[in-house]
């Protein structure tokens, strides 16, 4: 068994163990932002713990959900009604390689995600998908991060270098260090329109929105 297949099982008591519920505030603190949204990608949801407070919240929403890890996939639709499964469609993929087709999304959501690949990755991931994105559309970002100065910086480094030193061992991830995620989103043209921290800023939660070049209303 390989990569995340291999943590799936156990993943939740771990993440519940190290941080409490500071992740799921993470993950779910923009979650109303996604209420009106008709058809939502989400990018290595995992075992679907943000997948299910997004189908509480937004009755109307239809759910890409693509990730490698079959056995991520299979507890997160666990987790659903037969209702939710129906809005539902699985893809478990590689997302540095997977191509939406025609389809386009009113949001993208990435939750400690982005974390896991080297910057190439997440400019090529960005790049990618972002052109699926409807003008006008949100992604939803949560990760890990180092804030700029202080105890709380001291602190983030020796964290987010044993998580990295864990996953790495666990989920045979290839980073090594945070890559610049949200300047890659800002780069490709998304704006920050909130954001929170968790965690004395060792977690870090946003919303953007993506204002297409020759949009008119930003
Ligand atoms: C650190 S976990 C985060 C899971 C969840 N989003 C969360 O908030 O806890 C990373 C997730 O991304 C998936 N993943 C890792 N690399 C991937 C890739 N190249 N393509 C698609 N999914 C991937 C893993 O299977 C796992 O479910």
């Amino acid at each position: 068994m390989a990569g995340f297949d291999r943590m799936a099982a156990t993943y939740q008591a771990l993440e519940l163990c190290a941080f409490g519920g500071g992740l799921q505030r993470a993950r779910t603190a923009f979650v109303d932002h996604l209420t009106p949204c008709r058809d939502v990608l989400t990018l290595g949801d995992g075992d679907g713990r943000f997948l299910k407070a997004l189908l509480d919240a937004a009755p109307d929403v239809r759910v890409h959900s693509v990730d490698a890890s079959a056995r991520m996939l299979a507890l997160a639709g666990g987790r659903l009604t037969a209702h939710q499964r129906a809005r539902l469609t699985f893809d478990c993929a590689d997302a540095r390689h997977f191509d939406p087709g025609q389809r386009t999304y009113d949001a993208i959501v990435t939750m400690f995600f982005l974390d896991c690949f080297v910057e190439g990755d997440v400019e090529r991931i960005v790049s990618r998908i972002l052109p699926h994105l409807r003008p006008g559309g949100l992604w939803l970002y949560a990760d890990f991060a180092i804030p700029p100065s202080g105890a709380a910086r001291m602190h983030a480094r020796v964290a987010v270098s044993a998580l990295y030193r864990f996953f790495r061992w666990r989920a045979d991830l290839e980073a090594r260090t945070l890559p610049p995620s949200e300047a890659i989103l800002q780069r490709a043209g998304l704006s920050c329109l909130d954001q929170r921290e968790f965690r004395a800023g060792l977690i870090r939660s946003a919303v953007y929105r993506y204002f297409s070049v020759g949009s008119t209303d930003q």
